[in-house]
């Protein structure tokens, strides 16, 4: 799988290079790639952010920006003439890719926001671990192999733009969009190539979205929580670990992928672990699990996974599918 993702913060997703997702990028699985939006600024300033339509408080990140770096990395051709005049730009950005770019800060308003004097070399892309080629992934049912069709480029993409051959799902972490689910994450997991943009400040033009989806690009937008983060890096981050850990390969045990919370048909929380000792500072673990009767272990999880649920989430029990519960169950 490739990621790219864009955002005026790319070092936030140095991180992405430790770890289980920085192994998965030595073996070849993943290849992670983060751009600094403020690359395709031209102006001296590097703004990407203007004053709301209408009025009200905060920054909103401009179309114009947005769409100069999603049209290349999409593939698409540029639209000229459609977006608003560049501003005066005193110095030509490089188009070097360099990890070498000055980290930039943020939160100020637009056309203040100065980061770095205009002759360093802003465009910052962190290929972040050891990237290797991505490789074919393999398609281990057909269900997986239905889902993965459903990524590669309909016959019905506009024939005004000519994306690449497996055009990437364009996805934007927002506040106020649809809940990010392990569903989404699943169905996810079997795309080549997923583009993420940040957005920061009161977030984007509406209009970004809504633009590319016209041009027969798969457009998602997300929120992770009812909470408001700063802009769309973290979001971005939760997203992008939930969906690659379920690339086939990337877990060293793909049953710990199959049991847990949110996963499957039957989605409920997962059962309490324990490990040894037996009794800790006065603590037991519960007997059953001690026996060796593996039929008592998975009846006794199943029975704490749905009393669990009913307290905590009793809004996923609600959801439940009744083919997925089993007579024993019914009992508790
Ligand atoms: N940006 C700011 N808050 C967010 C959230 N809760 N989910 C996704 N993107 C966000």
């Amino acid at each position: 799988m490739k990621i790219d993702i864009v955002s005026v913060f790319p070092e936030y997703f140095d991180v992405m290079g430790l770890s289980l997702m920085g192994k998965a990028q030595e073996k070849g699985l993943l290849t992670i790639t983060a751009h600094n939006l403020r690359d395709w600024t031209h102006d001296v300033h590097h703004s990407v952010d203007d004053t709301p339509v209408g009025g009200g408080a905060g920054m909103v990140m401009k179309p114009a920006v947005w769409a100069e770096c999603l049209d290349e990395l999409l593939g698409l051709e540029p639209q000229e003439g459609t977006d608003a005049p560049h501003e005066a730009a005193t110095e030509t950005v490089t188009a070097t890719h360099t990890i070498t770019g000055k980290p930039v800060s943020d939160e100020t308003p637009a056309d203040t926001d100065i980061q770095t004097p205009v002759d360093t070399d802003i465009r910052r892309v962190s290929t972040c671990g050891t990237a290797g080629e991505s490789g074919p992934k393999t398609v281990e049912n057909a269900e997986s192999s239905a889902l993965e069709d459903s990524f590669t480029v309909s016959d019905e993409t506009p024939a005004c733009q000519s994306p690449q051959e497996h055009t990437p799902v364009l996805i934007f972490p927002n506040p106020s969009a649809p809940l990010f689910t392990q569903r989404d994450a699943t169905e996810l997991s079997h795309a080549e190539h997923l583009l993420f943009g940040c957005g920061r400040y009161e977030g984007y033009d509406a209009r970004i979205p809504e633009y590319y989806r016209s041009q027969g690009i798969d457009v998602r937008e997300y929120s992770i929580g009812d909470y408001v983060l700063n802009g769309g890096e973290v979001a971005t981050s939760v997203m992008v670990e939930a969906i690659t850990r379920l690339i086939p390969g990337f877990m060293g045990n793909a049953d710990s992928i199959v049991e847990e919370s949110y996963t499957g048909a039957n989605a409920l929380l997962e059962h309490r672990q324990y490990t040894k000792p037996a009794e800790w500072r006065g603590l037991k673990v519960p007997d059953v699990l001690l026996s060796g009767d593996h039929g008592k272990v998975d009846r006794y999880r199943r029975d704490e996974a749905l009393t669990r649920t009913d307290e905590i989430r009793p809004d996923l029990i609600e959801q439940l599918d009744c083919k997925s519960l089993d007579k024993a169950d019914r009992k508790t």
